[in-house]
Formats: structure tokens, sequence, C-alpha cells
């Protein structure tokens, strides 16, 4: 491979066997060639990826950082991707290129992309099957788009496909102040449901706040459960974002037939389950990769819808360049006090 620039195109000359010689458009890509600590990636050069039929090649503006592309880097996860392996899952950007059986993109389209098992959204670009590009509406950024698919369609899997949340019931979203919480209180609200929401820092208590909770309490303050218990009563809904900590807590503050989603967990925890006996309640686990294609179109029309109606309004905490990849993978785990979304940008 021989690297050369033309009219700032980053090109590269390849020969292959046979020795044909091929002019590649090459672009920049975190990628990973070992599982390990943050370390591990590397912003790269490598060869634009080629689309064909159903596929569309997007020009990548905005990747988020979820937490499980962490786990995936250190290799601790059930689906792990062949290395060397570019990481994310949601991407926003515009479209480049599209197949020859694609339908509904044209080139210079504004769109959100979800990438699933696949990953590759680290990349100036990235190729993806039409089924899993949407629109991005204006009103929205580049960094907001790469904030809706894995957040909104969680929040949707856990409220409405697990716990059947309906208008009128009490919420408690343990961890409201990331990514996840808070679509899940965006979405509780459009469905007409009273939200208590939970933060561990000043800054992200006023943002639950801001994106709907009716009331908020600090989870790093001792006797916030009692507090809120205190303030709305017990919980029919408790959507888990870290349920290794608070699962136990949890079962003490629900109401009789309760549902708790469980969304996040990193670890081991004791509980009582006779607690759960004596509510009749149940305890879902939510993983999206579960999700059946009748569910999952589900929860992608209630996001799109809600694009269109303006509940949905994706957080943006902090940008980092491709560069700085392995401090933002560090921030989402160590940093306390989310504030939204982390996003990559080339
Ligand atoms: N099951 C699935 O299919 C699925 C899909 C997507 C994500 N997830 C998981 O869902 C979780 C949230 O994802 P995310 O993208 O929103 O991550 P994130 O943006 O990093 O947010 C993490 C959240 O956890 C909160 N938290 C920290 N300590 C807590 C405590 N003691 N009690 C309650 N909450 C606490 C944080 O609050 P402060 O920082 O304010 O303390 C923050 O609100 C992650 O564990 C992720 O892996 C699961």
């Amino acid at each position: 491979m021989f690297p050369l620039t033309v009219n700032r195109l980053s090109l590269a000359l390849y020969v292959d066997k046979r020795g044909m010689a091929q002019l590649l458009k090459m672009m920049k890509a975190v990628r990973v060639h070992k599982f390990g600590g943050p370390e591990v990636l590397k912003t790269e050069t490598i060869p634009i990826p080629s689309i064909k039929h159903n596929k569309v090649l997007i020009h990548v503006r905005a990747a988020g950082i979820n937490p499980a592309d962490t786990y995936i880097r250190s290799g601790g996860y059930g689906l792990l991707p062949e290395l060397p392996a570019i990481l994310g899952k949601d991407v926003a950007g515009e479209v480049e290129e599209v197949g020859e059986t694609v339908k509904n993109f044209k080139k210079g389209q504004r769109v959100f992309a979800e990438l699933q098992e696949r990953n590759g959204g680290y990349a100036e670009y990235v190729a993806c099957p039409e089924d899993n590009v949407f629109p991005l509406a204006h009103r929205l950024t580049f960094a907001q788009g790469a904030g809706l698919y894995i957040p909104y369609v969680t929040a949707y899997r856990g409220l409405v496909t697990k716990c059947k949340a309906k208008a009128g019931q009490l919420l408690l979203v343990h961890g409201a102040s990331g990514a996840v919480g808070v679509a899940a209180v965006q979405l509780a609200k459009s469905l007409g449901l009273t939200v208590v929401g939970t933060a561990g820092s000043s800054e992200g208590l006023e943002l639950v706040k801001k994106v709907g909770a009716d009331h908020v309490f600090n989870h790093r303050t001792d006797g916030y459960l009692e507090g809120a218990v205190k303030t709305v009563g017990k919980f029919d809904i408790i959507f888990e974002n870290l349920s290794n900590v608070n699962l136990g807590a949890d079962l003490t503050v629900m109401n009789k037939n309760a549902s708790i989603a469980i969304v996040g967990c990193r670890g081991t925890v004791e509980i009582n389950p006779r607690l759960i006996m004596q509510a009749e309640a149940t305890v879902h686990g939510v993983f999206l990769y579960n999700s059946t294609s009748e569910e999952r179109q589900a929860a992608i029309d209630n996001l799109l819808e809600g694009i269109a109606k303006g509940w949905v309004n994706p957080v943006v905490a902090k940008e980092y360049k491709f560069e700085e990849a392995p401090q933002a993978h560090h921030d989402i785990i160590h940093t306390k006090g989310a504030t939204g979304r982390l996003v990559l940008t080339p």
C-alpha cells in the first residue's frame, strides 16, 4: 500500500497478488487489533468500504459511544467481533453513495444508523444495510443523531415491550442522567407516566429535571430512596441502569405487581427474593439484541414518531476527536456525574 494525497483526498496505491494496481480511497478509523484497555483503540488510515446491493455508504459526522463498546473493547462481552475491528453501533452523517437496490436514500441525505452486532461506527465512512438507516430530522444535530438508536430503542424495550408502561403509573428511572436514562425519561413522559429520575451530581439532577422528570434525587446521597418514597410513594415500574448496585434496594420500594427492567448490570448483587414474592413483582431482563423483528419495528416506529412530534431530544454531554477515543472510553466508565451522551467525531 503506497499512500498519496490528491486534492486533500487521502488515496493509496494498492498492488494485489496478481500485480494489478488499484487506487483506493482512504479514511480515518479507530481500530482494535487486540482486546484490552482503552489504549488498544488506535486511529489508523484504512480503505473506505466498497458497497453494492442494499448497502448505504454513510459519511460519518458523529459516532455515539455506548458503554457496551468498552465491554467489547476489553473482550468481556457476549457478542465479540473478529479482529481487527472498528467499534461503534450508533452513527449519524450524510449518505455518500447507495447500492443499486437501495430505494429510500440518496446522496447527501442526513441520516442516522444502527450498526448493532456489526459495529463499525468509529470511522469516517461506514457501509450499512438500508433497513438499518433512518432519516435524520434537520432539527437534530449529527451529535444528537449519534445518540438516537440504542438509547431510545433500549428505553422502549425496557418500558413498553417488557414493563408495559401505561399513563398514570409511577416510574423510577434509576440512573437517569446518562444516554439511556434521558431517553427513558422522555419516552415515559410522552406516555403520561409520573417520573422520578436519579443522578449522581448537581449538573445531572438539573439535566434530568430539564428533560422532563417530575422529581429528581441524588443516588449518591444517603437515604435518597426513602426520600423519594416519602415524596411520591412506592413505584409501579423501576428502570434500572445499575442493577448490581441497586437491585436489592429496588425491591424495597416497589408497589404490588410492580415491574423492574434490568437494563444495566456490571456485577453481582445480593437480593431478598421474598420481597419479589410478597409484591408479586416481575423482574425483566432487557437485552436489545433479543428483540424480534416486530418488537424492533415497534420501537423504531415509536422513535421516528417521537422525532417528528418533538419529544425525542438526545442530550450530548461531550464530543471527542477520534484520536481521543481512549480518553472517551475511560471517561464513560470512570467519570461520575453523567450529563447525556458521549460522542466521537472524525
Ligand atoms: N440491556 C441492553 O440491551 C442495554 C442497551 C444499552 C445500554 N445498556 C446499559 O445501560 C446502562 C446505561 O447506559 P448509558 O448509555 O445510559 O450509560 P451512561 O450514559 O454512561 O450512563 C450511566 C448512568 O448510570 C448512572 N449511575 C451511576 N451510578 C449509579 C448508581 N449508583 N445508581 C443509579 N445509577 C447510577 C449514571 O449516573 P451519574 O453518572 O449521574 O452518577 C448515569 O445516569 C449501561 O450499563 C449500559 O451498558 C444496556
